[in-house]
């Protein structure tokens, strides 16, 4: 019956070619909808970015980087030599605690780790005003790109007295209280530092992504395409990136094949019915899905999944996260070794041979529905903009860790484009998915310089 199981698993996870151009079609039109004056679920948020670096760009800047795991503080040199940039970093774990915390606690831990970074770099008396790129990766409106309003949380973060708030004026509070000398020239989402930063050393680079704790997009678009900005009159031919938070994708549940774990996820999720999208294939959410797969197993009569063993450790929310699927997708399928050996140690539990095979076709297909969907993003993307070729620049844990991803996505995105049998291998495709080079730390330097720039130029 473990195999019976296997079977409806796959029907259960599988995306087929027609089903990945329905979901492509319809992310189009909602793309497009974002755009409208009436908007739709997707922002598409215009983020005054305007232009990509020419490679002339220089300068001193800091960068932070506030994704959805870590907390990244870095300073970026942007020298004469085109295309190049000297960077010094420090990577901080932003603590559990502070993701469901009030927002001046919040604050004061990031001002506070800018403090340490700076202090250690610098004599802070002597040092003069330094412009800042702050990559905040989170849905936020912007009238201007030094402000932004937090639209929602995502990602399970949940910090009181944020959203519908302009972050700028909280983190800037915190900034003066230890009295730094730091001016926010930036607010950037990860998608467009990861845009910007690959462009400046690939101008061919149209798209950013990112495939990692969350996932979404940005690209460059035309004012003149914005109808929602047509108010603001605007030299139509003037580029504007375009930050989609595609997470929110099908939020109206119309294409999607979401399976009931899908469903448990959204309803006990800090904000049901929200980045529909995002909780199927983002790196927070892939090992949820697989837990919530196995309990419902464990608990099915025709399955007995684990007979008579303790699932206490399984039973644990989000007690396993995309790594440990990463690490059974890696194993050799022969043996399964290392499946069972995590299983035994992180779980307390001894999967039969049935069971370990059960498993390890299980990642492989929650691994690849996650991959194989994003594509359906990127296709949309470049068939609302007539692009049929392009290059997307990608970061994030997933895209850079997940075994075979890019793969499965290569693949999808032939399936969906109709490619000759001879593409969809990554390398060389007409859309080609190449990773960022140090997406938001680069990408948030260069923003903060390109508008420096556009202000001395006066526009
Ligand atoms: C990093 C980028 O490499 O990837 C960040 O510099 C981005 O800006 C991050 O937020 C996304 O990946 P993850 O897996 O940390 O969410
Ligand atoms: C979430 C955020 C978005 C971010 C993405 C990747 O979708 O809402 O702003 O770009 O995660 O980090």
């Amino acid at each position: 019956n473990i195999l019976d199981q296997i079977k409806r698993l796959e029907e259960l996870f599988t995306v087929e070619t027609e089903q990945l151009k329905a979901i492509t079609k319809h992310f189009v039109d909602e793309l497009n909808q974002g755009l409208t004056v009436e908007g739709g679920d997707i922002p598409m948020v215009p983020t005054w970015c305007m232009g990509k670096p020419k490679g002339d760009e220089t300068g001193t800047f800091l960068a932070i980087d506030m994704g959805g795991t870590n907390l990244r503080i870095c300073e970026i040199n942007l020298p004469e030599a085109a295309g190049a940039f000297e960077i010094t970093q420090s990577k901080y774990r932003l603590p559990e605690e502070l993701k469901s915390g009030e927002a001046n606690e919040l604050w004061d831990y990031v001002a506070h780790s800018i403090e340490k970074f700076v202090k250690q770099n610098h004599d802070i008396d002597e040092l003069g005003q330094l412009p800042l790129g702050f990559t905040f990766s989170y849905p936020v409106s912007q009238e201007s790109i030094d402000h932004g309003v937090l639209q929602r949380w995502t990602k399970g973060f949940n910090v009181k007295g944020v959203e519908g708030e302009d972050v700028v004026p909280q983190f800037e509070a915190a900034l003066a209280k230890r009295k730094l000398p730091i001016k926010l020239t930036a607010l950037v989402n990860d998608t467009t530092g990861t845009l910007i930063a690959s462009a400046y050393t690939n101008p061919e680079v149209q798209i950013g992504c990112i495939f990692g704790t969350g996932c979404n997009a940005a690209y460059m678009d035309k004012c003149g395409n914005i109808p929602k900005i047509a108010h603001l009159n605007l030299d139509p031919e003037i580029p504007m990136a375009i930050n989609c938070e595609w997470g929110a994708f099908d939020n109206q549940h119309k294409v999607l094949p979401r399976t009931s774990y899908d469903i448990i996820i959204d309803k006990a999720s800090p904000r049901p019915g929200q980045q529909t999208f995002e909780k199927m294939v983002a790196g927070l959410y892939l090992g949820e899905i697989f837990r919530l797969t196995l309990v419902d197993l464990h608990e099915h009569p025709d399955c007995l999944m684990f007979k008579d063993q303790a699932i206490t450790k399984l039973s644990q929310p989000y007690g396993l996260d995309a790594s440990f699927l990463s690490k059974i997708e890696v194993d050799p399928f022969e043996n399964l070794d290392e499946t069972a050996e995590l299983f035994h140690s992180t779980l307390d539990i001894k999967p039969s041979r049935h069971e370990l095979e059960l498993i390890r076709r299980l990642a492989e297909l929650i691994g690849t529905r996650a991959a194989r969907l994003t594509a359906c993003g990127i296709a949309a993307i470049c068939t609302k903009q007539n692009w049929t070729t392009a290059h997307v620049g990608a970061d994030g844990s997933v895209f850079t860790h997940y075994p075979h991803f890019k793969a499965r996505q290569a693949q999808a995105l032939k399936e969906i484009l109709d490619w000759p049998a001879n593409q969809g291998k990554g390398a060389g495709d007409p859309i080609e998915v190449v990773a960022a080079e140090d997406g938001s730390g680069v990408g948030a330097a260069l923003i903060a310089a390109l508008t420096i720039k556009r202000v001395q130029d006066g526009n």
